[in-house]
């Protein structure tokens, strides 16, 4: 197919080219599958880059989005709205103490460029230490943050005191928190990176190494928030909680928001006026946040997550070409002993929608916390027969 027929097949052809996109155009989606404009299904195990949490169009989720659009579409924070207090409510309950304040905000980056900024007013610091193999987002203080050198690049010129150290190294972290650090950044699981893990002492320590030099821990929770990782976050894992944790993806199943948990004592240093968004914490978005996570509840999807996981794992470990299963819950990688892509779109033929990485080895799964144990083992032989 020629270059320009390719573009409209894919809607390319008026739109600016950001991603490399699959050869697919998808019309539709329920629970774990996604059908194209032909009628063909994919069980999809990248989750949509892991944002469909409760499954695709999960009807709690497409009722509450459609009785608030009824009800009231939008207003903004000059107002008080009570899906807002409910949604902020809801997702507070699972916060570890002290993180009890909600900030919403509309993306991932969004979520970070604020968390940052709250560090810096909290301690009247500049700097900000992020890790080798994150990914934060692409705004302007975000991807200044990125571990990932090609993305950091393309911020170019990047905000001034961002400092990087190894992922892991507690030393490392150690020599460069000098008192001009507002902020420890970190995913705690690095999904981009190649789902790269750190031991429980490693979260120890950069909690010790916060406290004793006065800067704040920050989680970005983006990817392992929401019960991706078959809690309901990663801040308290370990007995660690960080000063602050950014969320975004699933946490309205697919619904544009993002948003920032605040500990007790920063939000209290916070005075109106200072943050702000228009479309943050708008009806639509709360509504299917409050939604997502009734489903979360109401379905057992943490321990949907824990059991299907566990499946996951050891059903792989079974396969020929399967080196290593890295991660928590489902954000799984999967490390090759072949390039990853020629598998990704040999199972993209099969009807199986899996991601990869910035390893060109590693593969990822980021399915949707619903996914059921006849879909994960009809994943299991596809993989089988590709390997
Ligand atoms: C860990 C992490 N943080 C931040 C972001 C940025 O989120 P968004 O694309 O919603 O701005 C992403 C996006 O992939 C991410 O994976």
């Amino acid at each position: 197919m020629s270059r320009a027929a390719q573009a409209s097949e894919t809607g390319m052809a008026s739109e600016l080219p950001t991603y490399t996109r699959w050869p697919i155009t998808l019309a539709r989606g329920e629970g774990s599958t996604v059908w194209d404009e032909a009628g063909k299904g994919y069980l999809d195990l990248y989750g949509g880059h892991a944002v469909a949490s409760t499954g695709h169009a999960h009807p709690e989720v497409v009722r509450a989005i459609s009785e608030q659009a009824k009800t009231l579409l939008f207003y903004s924070n000059v107002v008080g709205l009570g899906i807002r207090t409910r949604a902020a409510d809801a997702i507070a309950r699972h916060a570890p103490a002290p993180l009890s304040k909600v900030f919403f905000v509309n993306s991932g980056t969004e979520a970070n460029e604020n968390a940052m900024r709250l560090a810096r007013r909290a301690t009247g610091r500049t700097d900000v230490l992020s890790f080798h193999g994150g990914f934060h987002g692409r705004t302007a203080d975000a991807i200044s943050a990125a571990g990932l050198e090609k993305y950091r690049a393309l911020g170019e010129p990047n905000v001034p005191g961002h400092r990087l150290a190894p992922f892991g190294d507690l030393g490392a972290a150690d020599a460069l928190l000098d008192g001009r650090v507002a902020a420890v950044l970190l995913e705690p699981i690095q999904s981009l990176a190649g789902v790269l893990t750190a031991a429980p002492e490693y979260f120890h320590g950069l909690r010790r190494l916060c406290d004793g030099r006065g800067a704040k821990l920050i989680y970005d929770e983006v990817q392992t928030g929401f019960g991706r990782t078959g809690t309901f976050f990663f801040a308290g894992r370990h007995g660690v909680v960080p000063d602050l944790v950014t969320l975004a993806k699933g946490i309205a199943s697919g619904v544009p928001m993002g948003a920032v948990l605040v500990s007790e004592e920063i939000a209290a240093g916070v005075k109106p006026e200072e943050y702000g968004t228009t479309f943050g914490g708008g009806p639509l978005a709360c509504a299917a946040a409050e939604a997502t996570v009734r489903v979360i509840e109401s379905e057992g999807l943490l321990e949907n997550v824990r059991r299907g996981s566990e499946r996951l794992r050891a059903g792989l470990a079974k396969l020929p070409g399967v080196r290593e299963v890295r991660g928590e819950g489902f954000l799984l990688g999967i490390v090759l002993d072949r390039p990853g892509k020629p598998v990704r779109e040999a199972l993209m033929a099969r009807g199986i929608l899996v991601g990869g990485s910035d390893l060109p080895d590693v593969l990822r799964l980021l399915p949707p916390l619903v996914l059921r144990e006849e879909e994960i083992d009809r994943f299991l032989a596809a993989m089988g027969e590709v390997l």
